[in-house]
């Protein structure tokens, strides 16, 4: 394979136009070739405005297409699987949006298309990319906190619209779906582990039916625990705080930290801390030239979609145990 991916984007989605296709057009080793829409003059439109050469009016197409070398889906969290593992069909590598499918047996079905074909797939999670998490991880392994014992994290917003896919229970909307997902991927990438027990309230929404804000805690094995909100209803706040025997650290800028953004992480030990300031970087980028370094060296991702499957069945305990 050339030094550089050749990108189809599968839908006119707000995440692609607004950051992952700017994105991608910045990274070293990769280009957008294609956009797909199942409305051809969205495509087209979609296609001018981004500089993508070419635009297709059904997913169907641009998955056939043979100068295609791997796919990004945003769609709704309920057409992943179907789409996601059509690609896998045609041989076509996929990095996938969050969260990866509409369970944990859905997403488990997408990972065993990919892997039984030898096709890479990589779940769309960027925040994981930022150095600023890498830090936090090193920090807290450093013991600089002494025994680490308690993680919090939150993830709010006001929904604009409310014909949002976020707020349709037939697409797999709701606040856990769509941003909780984060507050549990960093307690289980600052754990190392699996939750073995989880308890959420939530509110769910007389329209919507989907949970608009809700409220998880997750017990680790090493006796960790975790407590997190999440809503689509709520001033925006995207932070998490990792807690021990001897001090905090604390990430005001958790997730959606934009490219000139440079986030501080703060470590308290009693009532002083210090201050570390992370350079700015576009995530999106370094998550796209990763799984493209992947496609191009036939190496795993980073991250590999088989912990998409993972988060997923936290997701499904919580949402399990808030409906009960
Ligand atoms: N990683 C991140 O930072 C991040 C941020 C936001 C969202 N996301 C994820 O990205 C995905 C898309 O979110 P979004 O906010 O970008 O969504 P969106 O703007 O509503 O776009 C979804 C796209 O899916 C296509 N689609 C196919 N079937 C559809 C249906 N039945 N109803 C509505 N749209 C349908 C539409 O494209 P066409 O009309 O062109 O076919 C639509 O533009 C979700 O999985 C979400 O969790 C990730």
């Amino acid at each position: 394979m050339a030094t550089k991916i050749r990108w189809g984007i599968l839908s006119t989605a707000g995440i692609g136009k607004r950051r992952v296709v700017p994105a991608m057009k910045l990274a070293t080793n990769g280009e957008v070739t294609a956009v797909a829409s199942r409305d051809l003059s969205k495509a087209q439109a979609f296609a001018s405005e981004l500089g993508i050469p070419k635009a297709y009016g059904s997913y169907e197409e641009l998955i056939a297409d043979p100068d295609i070398d791997a796919i990004y889906n945003p769609l709704p969290n309920s057409e992943h699987a179907k789409w996601s593992i059509l690609c896998a069909e045609a041989g076509k590598p996929v990095l996938c949006e969050k969260p990866l499918a509409i369970d944990a047996a859905e997403s488990q079905q997408m990972v065993d298309a990919f892997t039984s074909r030898g096709v890479l797939f990589a779940e769309g999670f960027m925040y994981r990319f930022h150095p600023q998490a890498a830090k936090v991880k090193e920090l807290v392994d450093s013991g600089v906190i002494g025994t680490f014992n308690t993680i919090s994290a939150t993830f709010t917003f006001n929904i604009a619209d409310e014909g949002n896919i976020r707020l349709s229970r037939e697409l797999a909307g709701g606040a856990l779906m769509d941003v909780g997902c984060y507050c549990i991927n960093v307690m289980r990438l600052m754990t190392g582990e699996e939750p073995v027990a989880a308890k959420a309230f939530a509110d769910f929404g007389a329209k919507s039916g989907v949970d608009e804000r809700l409220a998880g805690l997750l017990q680790f094995p090493s006796g960790v625990i975790g407590h997190f909100d999440c809503g689509l209803r709520v001033q925006h706040c995207h932070t998490y705080e990792l807690r021990g025997t001897g001090g905090r650290i604390q990430v005001e800028r958790g997730f959606t930290v934009q490219p000139d953004e440079t986030p501080t992480i703060r470590i308290w030990r009693g009532n002083d801390y210090e201050e570390i300031t992370v350079p700015a970087v576009n995530h999106y980028t370094l998550m796209a030239e990763d799984f493209a370094d992947a496609l191009i060296n036939k190496r795993p991702p980073r991250f590999p979609g088989q912990d998409g499957v993972a988060n997923m069945r936290v997701i499904d305990m919580l949402l399990a145990d808030a409906r009960a």
